[in-house]
């Protein structure tokens, strides 16, 4: 089938995925799949750049984020999952597009500026690069589309910027990648505000049915509302905004709405039925992600056939961009010689 394009794009595996993450995102994903080719790239160098201080978690994380994805529907047999940290290109070319980007460019960057205010000590030149790297990822698989949140636009912007100077430069090389921002309005946690890994206010997919049911029945509704009897707010209201991602049943939505306008249905009845709309739609993925999660390293083999094939393509972008910027001597300097067969490098330290 002829597709639509290329798209790359990832998450940091920073925690579980949770029922944000899979009505914004994930489920784009997984019905882009079929109109494009997709490259899921876990981006735990871009961990990195906010907390180098827990190496011992990123190993876990990157096996639930995978878990986390199959279970959503992410199929290895139609997508190409990627390691960042295992394909040297990545930090490489994030190298040598640094050369293309103004340090105030990047400065100007609104998360940075956000994180580094945030994290309150001195931004680490990892921070600031940030978005370089992010540039890297996508360009080294010339990837034109990348779905991201709303979030993510600025460091996209400053992909463009670099994917156009270098085409400038050194002749048409990359596409100018495009957002694909997703329709879903974004889901607010459990107490309304976004919802966040280290807010406390998630639904995480891997939770249990229970865990799921009592963090809805701690949920914030409407605070006007006193009695049960008192007419509701629907509109704001996150428990409504989860029946509009999750109950497929659109009469049953209509009517419970408009009881809670009137006055005439208590918020315990509708967080109740809330839980159950919310655990019998997570049922089959939960199924899924429990047989996944069961083998790791059926995981680990699915990351790691990805990565191979990625590496490939990731290896002859970065050698087009080294020639075309003045490098290509590297080439000729560690090539084997024709006939003579690869040769171990390191077998040649005096
Ligand atoms: N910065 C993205 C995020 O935090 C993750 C990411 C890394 C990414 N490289 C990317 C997204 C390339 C899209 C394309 O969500």
């Amino acid at each position: 089938m002829n597709k639509k394009g290329r798209i790359l794009t990832g998450h940091r595996p920073t925690g579980p995925r949770h029922i944000g993450h899979l009505s914004g995102t994930l489920e784009t994903w997984t019905e882009l799949q079929d109109a494009y080719e997709c490259f899921f790239l876990v981006a735990d160098l871009h961990v990195l750049t906010t907390d180098h201080s827990h190496p011992e978690l990123i190993r876990d994380n990157i096996i639930n984020l995978l878990a986390d994805w199959l279970a959503a529907g992410i199929d290895p047999q139609r997508s190409t999952l990627v390691l960042q940290s295992a394909i040297p290109a990545h930090a490489q070319l994030a190298m040598l597009l640094g050369m293309l980007t103004s340090v105030a460019r990047l400065e100007r960057v609104p998360t940075y500026k956000d994180q580094a205010r945030e994290l309150n000590l001195q931004p680490s030149l990892g921070l600031l690069t940030y978005p370089v790297l992010q540039t890297a990822d996508i360009l080294l698989y010339k990837a034109d589309t990348v779905p991201v949140g709303e979030d993510q636009l600025p460091h996209l912007e400053v992909s463009r910027e670099i994917a156009r100077r270098f085409n400038q430069q050194y002749g048409e090389t990359f596409p100018e990648p495009q957002a694909l921002l997703s329709h879903t309005p974004r889901l607010p946690g459990i107490d309304n505000r976004s919802m966040h890994t280290s807010y406390g206010n998630a639904i995480f997919l891997k939770d249990t049915p229970e865990e799921t049911r009592s963090k809805i029945m701690d949920m914030y509704t409407d605070p006007t509302r006193i009695h049960a009897d008192d007419p509701g707010h629907v509109e704001g209201n996150p428990l409504f905004e989860y029946f509009d991602a999750f109950d497929h049943d659109r009469s049953e939505v209509e009517e419970l709405k408009e009881r809670y306008r009137l006055g005439k249905v208590g918020d315990v009845e509708v967080k109740r039925r809330l839980a159950e709309v919310v655990n019998s739609y997570l049922a089959p993925l939960r199924q899924r992600r429990g047989e996944l999660s069961a083998h790791p390293d059926g995981l680990l083999d699915i990351l790691r056939t990805g990565t191979e094939q990625a590496r490939s393509m990731a290896e002859i972008t970065l050698a087009e961009v080294q020639e075309k910027m003045g490098l290509s001597l590297s080439k000729e300097v560690i090539a084997p010689k024709p006939g003579v067969g690869v040769l171990n490098p390191l077998l040649y330290i005096p």
